[in-house]
């Protein structure tokens, strides 16, 4: 399986979607970031036709890989598959993470609404609601995005597949770890704190432990998700679950 989580808008929880949710359910699955490089002068640069043909080509030669699109490189990488004819088809889908606020949900609209336009059909698209508070009402939180969809019918969200608002995306971002494995994490911090003599290391241990912790209640939620968004309708070419 091969999957784009892409959004002009950053901080929407692209990195997290394809860290934490996609790629720790997808046997083999390996991660790759298309992210600004910075140049030699410290200018900030985004992905060029060469980069795109290397990444096409590495497309071709693995099975089951996340690609996750850094806000600064979707306009010119959707310019480049418009360029290079059928290149969209080489992902099997697209996931587009939302968060709440309306100008993000603007933004996802535009996102799904470009990727229809260079030809992917509502059947390869799939929304995850992230971020999500769960005092608050899903369909007027999200009441932008969802008019929109309805309106045009370019993609049909799915209102299973949130992830709730939670800090220990946070806490574990640029640890390397996905939270399946915190959760899998079976150390016994209490007992380690006991034994631990230094503040400072109880402290240390005290902080994996909440980790640990909140990662176990996170899991659950994840999985959930990702059964939600349905993704073996994607090779198998059945249609998505129906959203509610
Ligand atoms: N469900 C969530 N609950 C709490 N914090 C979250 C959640 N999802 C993501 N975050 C946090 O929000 C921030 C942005 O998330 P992330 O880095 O995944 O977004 P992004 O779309 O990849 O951003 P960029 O466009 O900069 O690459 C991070 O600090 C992340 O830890
Ligand atoms: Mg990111």
């Amino acid at each position: 399986m091969k999957l784009a989580v892409i959004n002009y808008s950053g901080n929407v929880g692209k990195t997290t979607v394809a860290r934490h949710l996609l790629a720790p359910r997808i046997p083999g699955c390996q991660v790759v970031a298309v992210e600004s490089i910075n140049a030699d002068d410290g200018q900030r640069v985004t992905i060029r036709g060469r980069q795109f043909a290397q990444l096409q080509e590495f497309l071709q030669s693995i099975d089951n890989v996340v690609v996750d699109i850094g806000a600064s490189n979707v306009e010119e990488l959707l310019k480049l598959m418009r360029r290079y004819q059928d290149s969209q088809q080489d992902f099997d889908g697209y996931v587009v993470p939302t968060v709440p606020a309306r100008k993000q949900q603007q933004d996802t609209a535009a996102t799904l609404g470009e990727l229809a336009r260079i030809g992917v059909p509502p059947a390869r698209l799939r929304v995850v609601f992230n971020q999500v508070d769960e005092d608050d009402p899903f369909d007027s939180t999200f009441a932008t995005l969802l008019a929109y969809c309805a309106s045009t019918g370019i993609a049909r969200p799915n209102a299973a597949a949130v992830i709730s608002f939670n800090e220990v995306y946070s806490l574990v971002r640029g640890t390397g770890q996905s939270l399946a494995e915190l959760a899998a994490d079976s150390t016994d911090y209490k007992s380690l704190i006991a034994q631990a003599g230094k503040p400072s290391d109880r402290l240390a241990l005290a902080r994996r432990l909440a980790t640990q912790r909140l990662a176990r209640g996170v899991v659950p939620e994840l999985d959930a998700c990702f059964a939600a968004l349905d993704l073996q309708s994607l090779l198998t070419g059945a249609q998505p679950v129906p959203s509610s």
